[in-house]
């Protein structure tokens, strides 16, 4: 076992109707001014902005609006709220969505407090020193933004898409409501499903992984985010199955499915930012279409943790043989994939692309994490080359 930090600030309040408290949670923070940012539409569709500015007059809170977040959030819009807030006076955000919107209000929270250029922390220039307060009322599961302490955010001029890691931004609190969800289209609904599992599995397939008691919550973090899943292609409100997936993504990047298995892989989402910053895919999709190959490529470094995940989580019989087991729980999780309607290549994300675009992605990529990326196996240039080429059918 590994020593461990553990550090997870955000207070969950979690449960039906849980977005009402939101002027009594933003009240417990002293501010005088909360910036209300959120993305495209659906949260004004459904009435959810409304109810919340309700909450807010309630309680006597003052607020400025921004929306407009789009899915691989844009610096732009992030230099516009910095601007707006400093404008406006705003001293605390509350971020009403999923991780686009909370990931571009850790963003701004970073420019305003921090001062300087936002995009300096995401281009290696500088660590953000301070971050404006964030709440959170949730709208999807997926990224786990609302308790983790990273931040993604796309830079359109040249598509980079980047990452800015810092406790600074742990969100204070996180409002989920599971019947929020109930309102995502199918797709993005599965795309968060993955994104939850592959947190998870970036902590599980290390060459660490000897601790007991966190490969148990991580194994049954994941059985319980497939069978669920599955109840919720054919049953989309099933509160309870909306419950466990909303609680799987908070758990699955907070660091929990991670603690004293000697940290993280995060390779294939390394990889994937390429996909979602070049081509404006959706995370989730892209995980998914890279995953298999990444994890035929690095299969032979730690056969037993794929062996270990093939016979408890995937329901693989046990064997003698590590290495033909292992390969039956790759393609078990690839059929489940397919199952909920997730690509598992690159052809099938929807992309046509030829070697040079390849290429150029892995170059990016390189650049992105400095050289190299992973624990499982060390992945350099070639191999992420090697990587997306192999997924490119
Ligand atoms: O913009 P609206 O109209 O709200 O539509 C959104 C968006 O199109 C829609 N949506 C959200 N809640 C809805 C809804 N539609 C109907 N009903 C609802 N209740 O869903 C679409 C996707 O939203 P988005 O916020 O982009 O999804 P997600 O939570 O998957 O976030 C993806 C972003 O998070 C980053 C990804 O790279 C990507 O940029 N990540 C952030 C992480 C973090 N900060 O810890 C970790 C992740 O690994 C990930 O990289
Ligand atoms: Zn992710």
């Amino acid at each position: 076992m590994f020593d461990f930090n553990y550090y997870t600030p955000t207070e969950v309040i979690f449960g039906k109707n849980a977005e009402e408290q939101v002027g009594k949670s933003v009240k417990k923070q002293s501010c005088k001014k909360v910036l209300i940012h959120y993305g495209g539409n659906s949260a004004l569709r459904s009435g959810l902005i409304d109810r919340i500015k309700s909450s807010l007059d309630d309680a006597s809170i003052e607020y400025v609006l921004l929306g407009g977040v789009v899915p691989n959030p844009r610096l732009s819009l992030v230099y516009e709220g910095i601007e707006l807030c400093r404008k406006e006076g705003v001293d605390f955000i509350l971020a009403v969505g999923g991780g686009s919107v909370i990931d571009s209000a850790k963003a701004i929270g970073y420019g305003v407090a921090s001062g300087g250029d936002a995009w300096d922390f995401f281009n290696f220039k500088r660590k953000p020193s301070a971050c404006l307060p964030i709440g959170v009322v949730l709208t999807i599961a997926a990224a786990g933004s609302e308790m983790s302490n990273s931040c993604v955010i796309t830079n359109g001029d040249g598509q980079i898409k980047r990452g800015c890691t810092s406790d600074l931004s742990r969100p204070r609190f996180a409002i989920m409501n599971p019947e929020l969800t109930m309102t995502l289209p199918a797709y993005q609904t599965s795309c968060g499903c993955v994104d939850i599992l592959m947190h998870t599995m970036e902590r599980y397939f290390t060459p660490g992984g000897n601790m007991e008691l966190t490969d148990g919550i991580a194994e049954a973090l994941m059985r319980t985010v497939i069978n669920n899943a599955r109840i919720l292609m054919k049953d989309p409100t099933n509160y309870n199955a909306r419950a466990e997936i909303m609680w799987a993504g908070s758990l699955s990047h907070n660091g929990l499915t991670g603690c004293g298995n000697g940290g993280n892989d995060f390779a294939t989402h390394r990889i994937e930012h390429e996909l979602s910053g070049n081509y404006d895919v959706a995370h989730g999709a892209g995980l998914a279409a890279l995953w298999g190959t990444w994890a035929r490529y690095v299969l032979d470094n730690i056969p037993e943790r794929f062996y270990k995940f093939a016979t408890r989580v995937m329901g693989c019989a046990e064997s003698e043989d590590i290495k033909a087991t292992a390969l039956e729980g790759i393609c078990a999780i690839e059929d489940f994939f397919r199952e909920i309607n997730m690509p598992t290549s690159i052809k099938e994300l929807g992309l046509d692309l030829c070697d040079d675009d390849l290429a150029v992605m892995a170059r990016k990529c390189a650049i992105t994490t400095r050289g190299h990326t992973g624990s499982a196996k060390v992945l350099y240039e070639a191999d992420m080359l090697n990587i997306f080429r192999g997924a490119n059918k």
